[in-house]
């Protein structure tokens, strides 16, 4: 495992994305810091590469990635843009939003990536991951750089810890401006889906579009796989809508009533706060000793639906769903 400083500020920038891209090129894998969480990236159009992705986070093969691009260019050769996605793609990109488009016929993509779909999920990181997908010159398919079921990484360490021992080029961009995954979206001629809600809202895929938004039911085929109930999941039971916590338990407290809280996702009440601590706390306080996380209500509004998401697929109930607890969103 080898961890190298990511910034675009720093001085030797260029030289860590080219030696990045010769791994990328071997195909082998690489963890690539985003605006959201850190992502295991490898060639997209290498089924090897890709495969390694999936054994790495023992994720089952039937749960597509997300393609990265460097721009609305290189997303058209892989997807088909109808025009409301056109839209979306020039409004927020590079940025925290993926779009579900139709496969671009001819795609050079590996078939692997997006798990036998007629459809691929693409998306244009912000910042060092952009210049890096630029140099490499070729898509890159990323799922978050966490094992299957746990928790996403927000920043470098958290990976380290997830994937220890394991041969590995980690590039350390510091904690992820966001902290949660991508806001996925799929844009019909008349509608808009979220499938997974992220930073990017509802009002402001509608603003963007002028097309009614709405959310994908949960759970029940591999159209909405990000809709699968037990995610994020820490070894700890996770209780939602607390106001405090007994013995047996740490709290994960939200605002300034809850002070007393040594761990608090925001003392202030800023969802964006919340948002981008919220993995790093849940992983602390899993190594607590403790058997449940109590966490204070989280307000549902803007950043709070995604937040909220992600508790509760902390929250769901493992037993239940034997098959959708192994796979990883
Ligand atoms: O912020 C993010 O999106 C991060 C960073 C690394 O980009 N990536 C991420 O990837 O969260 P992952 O693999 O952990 O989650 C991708 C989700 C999965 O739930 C997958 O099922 C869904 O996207 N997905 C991928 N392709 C799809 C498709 N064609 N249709 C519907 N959902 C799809
Ligand atoms: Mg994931």
């Amino acid at each position: 495992m080898q961890t190298l400083a990511f910034s675009p500020a720093n001085s030797d920038f260029d030289t860590v994305v080219e030696r990045a891209a010769e791994v990328l090129k071997v195909g082998k894998l690489v963890v690539v810091p985003t605006e959201t969480v850190y992502g295991l990236a490898a060639d997209a159009t290498n089924g090897e590469a890709v495969a390694e992705i999936f054994e790495t986070k023992q994720r089952p093969q039937f749960n597509p990635l997300i393609a990265h691009v460097s721009g609305i260019e290189m997303a058209k050769t892989i997807g088909v843009f109808n025009e409301p996605s056109q839209l979306l793609a020039e409004q927020f990109w590079p940025g925290p939003l993926t779009l579900i488009v139709e496969k671009a016929e001819g795609s050079a993509i590996h078939d692997l990536v997006s798990a036998g779909l007629d459809t691929i999920a693409i998306r244009c990181p912000d910042a060092g991951a952009r210049d890096l997908i630029e140099a490499f010159g070729l898509p890159l398919a990323a799922p978050s750089a966490n094992r299957s079921g746990h928790v996403s990484p927000s920043c470098a360490q958290h990976v380290v810890s997830e994937f220890d021992g394991r041969d590995l080029l980690i590039l350390d961009g510091g904690p992820c401006e966001v902290g949660i995954e991508s806001t996925i979206a799929r844009a019909d001629e008349n509608s808009i889906t979220i499938l997974r809600s992220g930073s990017i809202d509802a009002d402001q895929l509608a603003a963007c579009t002028g097309l009614p938004v709405d959310y994908a039911q949960q759970g029940n085929s591999i159209t909405a796989p990000g809709m699968m109930a037990s995610h994020y999941a820490p070894r700890c039971k996770v209780i939602l809508n607390c106001e405090s916590a007994n013995d047996e338990s740490v709290m994960l407290a939200f605002g300034e009533h809850q002070s007393y809280a040594k761990h608090n996702l925001s003392p202030t009440g800023d969802l964006r706060e919340a948002a981008s601590n919220l993995y790093g706390m849940l992983r602390e306080l899993d190594t607590m000793g403790k058997t449940n996380i109590c966490v204070a209500p989280i307000p549902f509004e803007g950043l709070g639906i995604a937040i909220n998401d992600r508790l509760s697929r902390a929250a769901a109930p493992r037993g239940l769903n034997h098959d959708l607890k192994k796979a990883d969103i």
